[in-house]
């Protein structure tokens, strides 16, 4: 199935490649009025994204992932700072950026082909939309269910169409809110897989939410890690820019950065506003897709759970009575 959709993307690519765009947010900072008064949910938001680059955002629960998304969606504006795409203005609705979220949102009195043609751009000519169309169900391995409901499909073919629809647009940014959150594990992993092959066959600029720090490092080129600015218990605080060489036991903590210094990679921390509600931006070390087990992951895999406020991660031994 991966050769048959790798071998479609490679087809696919000359086609349907949109140019990826660049992200600049700036200071950015977003309050929103409550009955209590003024609450700051982003602030001091510092983050260039390349063209291309897939970014992963994890933090906890409230900290303003979805909110951030949204901003660079144009579906919101910052109170502070600024957003730009390729130097201007993201706006909802225009074709440079596209939202996916956890839920598939398909129409379900439509089939899956009407409702990934709902994502085309408007305008586009009827040949047009059906070519791009039987395009889109090839690159999600969706031809077989064109004609179906979304009630008669999986939840993974669903989320398939829903990125399927996302993508119709060719959007310079794609923004993925917790894309596969609801999915079982198996088809998780799958869908990890078929992300990488769009990726290659549209390759666009990915910032993607997950709850998942495996997911994140599986997929993403840089993670970024948020922190509640509301926490009622204390977060954890890391140096920055503290530069360890991976799999240092010590190093713990310090992560990220792009270089490699002579042969052990080294690694560290860009370095986001103190106070901000960015904690941390950390560069993955290997290129995509990682093998999910290798030992370069580890310390950064605990590392980022550590910032989760996930302390207990690694695995205790069953005692006899919970193994029997
Ligand atoms: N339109 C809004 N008005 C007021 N508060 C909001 C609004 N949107 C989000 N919030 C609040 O901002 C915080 C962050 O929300 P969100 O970005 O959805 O968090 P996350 O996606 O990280 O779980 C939450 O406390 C939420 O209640
Ligand atoms: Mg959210």
């Amino acid at each position: 199935m991966r050769r048959i959709l790798m071998s479609m993307s490679e087809t696919l690519h000359a086609r349907t490649t949109a140019p990826a765009g660049a992200v600049r947010i700036d200071g950015v900072e977003r309050t929103f009025p409550t009955k209590t008064g003024p609450r700051t949910v982003l602030r001091d938001v510092d983050v260039a994204l390349a063209p291309g680059e897939i970014a992963a955002v994890v933090g906890p629960s409230g900290c303003g992932k979805s909110t951030l998304l949204r901003l660079i969606g144009g579906l919101d504006e910052p109170t502070r700072g600024s957003i730009t795409l390729d130097g201007g203005t993201a706006r909802a609705h225009d074709e440079s950026t596209a939202i996916a979220f956890q839920e598939p949102r398909l129409l379900p009195w439509r089939t899956i082909a009407q409702n990934i043609a709902l994502g085309l751009p408007r305008g586009t000519k009827p040949k047009r939309a059906k070519e791009r169309v039987a395009e889109l169900l090839d690159l999600v391995g969706l031809t077989h269910a064109a004609g179906q409901r979304p009630r008669e499909v999986s939840g993974g073919m669903a989320q398939r169409a829903s990125l399927a629809r996302a993508l119709a647009r060719s959007p310079r940014v794609l923004l993925l809110d917790e894309p596969f959150g609801a999915l079982d594990a198996l088809t998780r992993l799958k869908m990890h897989d078929l992300l990488l092959d769009i990726h290659r066959a549209q390759p666009t600029t990915v910032l993607m939410v997950t709850h998942d720090v495996e997911e994140a490092l599986y997929l993403a080129d840089r993670v970024l890690l948020l922190r509640n600015l509301h926490a009622t218990t204390a977060q954890p605080e890391r140096p920055r820019a503290k530069v360890v060489a991976l799999g240092s036991t010590s190093g713990i903590g310090a992560l990220g950065g792009s270089g490699s210094h002579g042969s052990a990679p080294q690694i560290a921390d860009d370095a986001p506003a103190r106070d901000g509600s960015v904690a941390r931006v950390v560069t993955v070390p290997g290129s995509r897709p990682r093998d999910r087990g290798a030992r370069s992951l580890t310390d950064l895999r605990a590392s980022l759970l550590d910032g989760l406020g996930v302390t207990h991660h690694t695995t205790t031994p069953l005692t006899a009575k919970e193994n029997s």
